[in-house]
């Protein structure tokens, strides 16, 4: 399974990325208000400190606009993965860049029939949202499992990127699953690494090794 961080905070991204275990990053246009920063700036610089494909997101509703923003977007890292939103003109700006040969990540995807839709539209990521099913009474992970039935079924090469993911028992349930992709905020995944019990066996054996009075360098 890939690890993408959810983030536009470059010093967060820095900080996953020198663990060597981060594969990509997604951001949104809400992430990049949060961060403060230029749009085009902040992508171009993420993508000279991840290898993997870093999303960046068209804020256009039309098809025609959203083919021109993302020629703006290709062009700034070989990297660059073009987000398009679950609508009509965003599976057709799929469809477009897809048959260029351009990773397509396609994002807001509530349902199957949805995900259906985006793999038949040659997306190379398809974006279900966990959390914000969850808030709203339905159960994301459901929805997980159900494209990974359906894209088994038909062999589609659209991975499935588990988004919206708000805690460790998510990120474990995706696993299961088969999810190809997870991407959470970097609290999310920094919480992967913590189990008390590690911290307990660590400070025992810190404690015992000071007893040797010994040094290995
Ligand atoms: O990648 C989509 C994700 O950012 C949405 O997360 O927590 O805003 O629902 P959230």
């Amino acid at each position: 399974m890939k690890f993408f961080v959810d983030t536009a905070d470059i010093a967060e991204i820095r900080d996953l990325a020198s663990t060597g275990l981060l594969d990509g990053v997604t951001t949104n246009p809400t992430l990049i208000a949060k961060s403060g920063r230029k749009f085009l700036e902040v992508i171009e610089e993420i993508c000279g400190v991840v290898d993997g494909p870093v999303s960046a997101e068209v804020v256009a509703l039309d098809h025609e606009t959203m083919m021109k923003e993302a020629a703006v977007l290709r062009k700034l890292a070989s990297n660059v993965a073009i987000k398009v939103p679950l609508t009509i003109d965003g599976l057709k700006t799929c469809k477009a860049l897809s048959s260029e040969g351009v990773k397509v990540n396609v994002t807001l995807c509530f349902s199957a029939n949805q995900a259906l839709l985006a793999a038949k539209a040659g997306a190379a990521f398809i974006s279900p949202f966990v959390g914000r099913l969850d808030d709203n009474g339905a159960d994301g992970l459901q929805l997980i499992e159900d494209i990974r039935l359906i894209y088994d079924n038909y062999n589609f090469d659209t991975e499935i990127l588990a988004a919206s993911l708000r805690n460790s028992s998510h990120i474990f349930e995706c696993a299961k699953i088969g999810a190809d992709v997870i991407t959470a905020p970097p609290a999310v995944i920094k919480s992967l690494f913590n189990h008390v019990l590690t911290d307990k066996g660590l400070a025992a054996f810190e404690a015992d090794w000071a007893k040797t009075g010994q040094s290995i360098l």
